[in-house]
């Protein structure tokens, strides 16, 4: 049978972050030609360790957040281009850093730079891809443009540090853990769509807009990032679960379990969580109790309640623009990004 002759061929074919690939094609082409150019160095361990994880692929969400920005605020350019490929090396830089911090096996589905070239090989890299993504900003000529990127990498480090020590604080508060999230995730992706419209000499109310919109759909993500490593299969993901858990980072399923565990006086889970995240002491076992608690009491369900909650406010920031696929598929993205529970 013959589908109804409003829904398009390509309203079928694929989810909404492929559609936008699909619908950025030829830009993304231009931002990953800049990618592999800049990434490239004589000194032959740079191009080495950042082909690992650059030609691993990933989502290129950010990126794409910034040309699908640019064309739903009056179109790409060249300068749109060199943005977006800064976004993603600041986004890798940021990767390669993270698996030493948090001493991780797995990224994008291969073992991590790390444990390949070591420590310092990553953290150094790293700060070759950052410094490169700089080089970009300062080729577009805007201030601006440079404020926001340079201004979201600092916020990111200090969402990292914040994060660092809030290690094992069980008393941690929901709203720090907001911030921290807010800061080393929702900074990025905020500037991503932010720094669009601002070169282009867009409205202030449509700069701020695609801020929010970038702000709230970088919290759904990273909620839904932190469901996933309770919960999420290490295939579907290519980087490992459980690290948080291993890690003692409280994150906001294990705080709401913990606050639920309080109020019902559950001394047991809460001696649980107190030996787990704070006395550093697990066995085998644990993880797998962990998840169990999580599923138990609602904390996990919860956790992607709030997700959805920011999901929907990043689609009320698009209300403004003109009915066009660009926002269309960036309001479906916002549900797909709380749906790709695997
Ligand atoms: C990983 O981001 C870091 C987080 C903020 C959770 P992505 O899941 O977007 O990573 P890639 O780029 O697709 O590998
Ligand atoms: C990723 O954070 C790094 C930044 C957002 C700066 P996480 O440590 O939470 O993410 P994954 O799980 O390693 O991708
Ligand atoms: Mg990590
Ligand atoms: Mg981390």
């Amino acid at each position: 049978m013959n589908a109804p002759a409003h829904i398009k061929d390509s309203d079928r074919v694929v989810n909404p972050a492929e559609r936008l690939m699909v619908m950025a094609e030829n830009e993304m082409q231009a931002v990953n030609d800049i990618i592999r150019d800049r990434m490239q160095s004589p000194i032959g361990m740079i191009p080495d360790l950042a082909e690992h994880l650059v030609g691993a692929g990933g989502k290129r969400l950010r990126p794409l957040l910034t040309i699908a920005s640019a064309q739903l605020c009056g179109g790409a350019t060249a300068d749109h281009h060199k943005l977006a490929a800064a976004v993603e090396f600041i986004h890798s830089a940021t990767l390669l850093h993270d698996d030493v911090i948090d001493e991780s096996d797995l990224r994008r589905g291969r073992k991590v730079a790390n444990r390949i070239w070591g420590n310092s090989a990553s953290i150094l890299v790293g700060d070759f891809l950052f410094a490169r993504a700089f080089n970009l900003m300062v080729e577009t000529s805007s201030l601006e443009a440079l404020d926001i990127l340079s201004t979201a990498s600092s916020v990111i480090a200090e969402g990292e540090v914040h994060q660092l020590a809030a290690l094992r604080k069980i008393d941690i508060s929901e709203q720090s853990y907001m911030d921290i999230i807010g800061a080393k995730t929702a900074a990025l992706f905020a500037a991503a769509c932010e720094v669009s419209p601002v070169i282009l000499n867009a409205p202030l109310e449509t700069q701020s807009a695609m801020r929010d919109y970038g702000i709230n759909l970088g919290l759904a993500f990273q909620l839904v990032d932190d469901a996933l490593d309770y919960g999420g299969l290490e295939s579907a993901l290519g980087k490992s679960v459980g690290d948080d858990f291993r890690e003692g980072k409280l994150t906001l399923p294990v705080i709401r379990a913990i606050a639920q565990a309080r109020t019902e006086n559950d001394t047991e889970s809460l001696e649980f969580w107190t030996r787990v995240m704070s006395d550093y002491q697990q066995t085998d076992t644990d993880l797998e109790r962990a998840v169990s608690l999580l599923r138990q009491s609602g904390a996990l369900s919860s956790t992607l309640d709030l997700a959805r909650d920011y999901a929907a406010k990043a689609q009320k920031n698009l209300n403004q623009f003109d009915d066009c696929d660009w926002k269309q598929t960036l309001k479906a993205l916002a549900n797909f990004v709380v749906d790709r529970i695997t």
